[in-house]
């Protein structure tokens, strides 16, 4: 018993270890893109909540937040120093392949497994245009919903070195036009309810705790 602990114990630590690299890695390619990992987590945590999801739940989902872009790990440099609105074509075709990555990377971690699907299916649409699979609203995973909608918010507020951040209301508008085709109708309004109530996350980087603290409560060690 002793020593089923102690070696699930080094077995944690290890994925731990594995993970902070890969984060900061990811940081390394693209702080934004790290950063920006750390806020969606919160903000898919807090809707998750929000929506009366199970303290597992919530961390799954914070979880698959956190990872839903290091399959970015793998893309062309030239994807993280263009300075256009628009990608061309070829690297458009590239980015799409992110999810399948991420999800590839993070299948074999035992306590990230039940976050895979939120990392896989964060890009896929209500009307069934989205990617990988395009799998319509009924297909789709909740967690993979709220991602998808924490995703879009983060990024419409906050400044890319391509982009700088809209407004708050901005941000309401576009989810709100982007129901049915892209996000769940539902899951926004309460999202909107959420922030209406709690405010945003200030863009000041990535929290370099996140992952551990997320990590540790997945793997058992209630740290929450
Ligand atoms: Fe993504």
């Amino acid at each position: 018993m002793q020593q089923n602990l102690t070696s699930r114990k080094r077995l944690y630590e290890q994925h731990l270890h594995t993970l902070s690299e890969i984060s900061q890695a990811l940081g390394e390619k693209d702080r934004y893109t790290q950063a920006h990992g750390h806020r969606v987590a919160l903000y898919a945590m807090r809707l998750a909540r929000r929506l009366g999801f199970s303290p597992e739940d919530i961390r799954n989902v914070g979880m698959g937040g956190l990872f839903h872009d290091v399959g970015k790990l793998a893309l062309s440099d030239r994807i993280f120093t263009n300075r256009e609105n628009r990608l061309p074509r070829d690297l458009r075709q590239e980015v799409r392949c992110h999810p399948l990555i991420g999800a590839a990377l993070l299948k074999n971690i035992d306590f990230l497994k039940p976050a895979v699907d939120f990392v896989l299916f964060h890009h896929e649409r209500e009307d069934g245009n989205g990617y990988p699979f395009g799998l319509k609203a009924g297909e789709i995973p909740p967690g993979a919903k709220i991602v998808s909608i924490a995703d879009c918010f983060d990024a419409v507020t906050t400044n890319r070195p391509y982009q700088k951040g809209q407004s708050v209301a901005s941000a309401y508008k576009i989810l709100r036009e982007g129901c049915r085709r892209y996000f769940c109708e539902e899951y926004v309004e309460t999202f909107i309810e959420e922030i209406e109530e709690n405010g945003i996350i200030p863009d000041t980087g990535p929290d370099p705790l996140l992952a551990d603290k997320l990590v540790r409560s997945a793997a058992g060690y209630n740290v929450m």
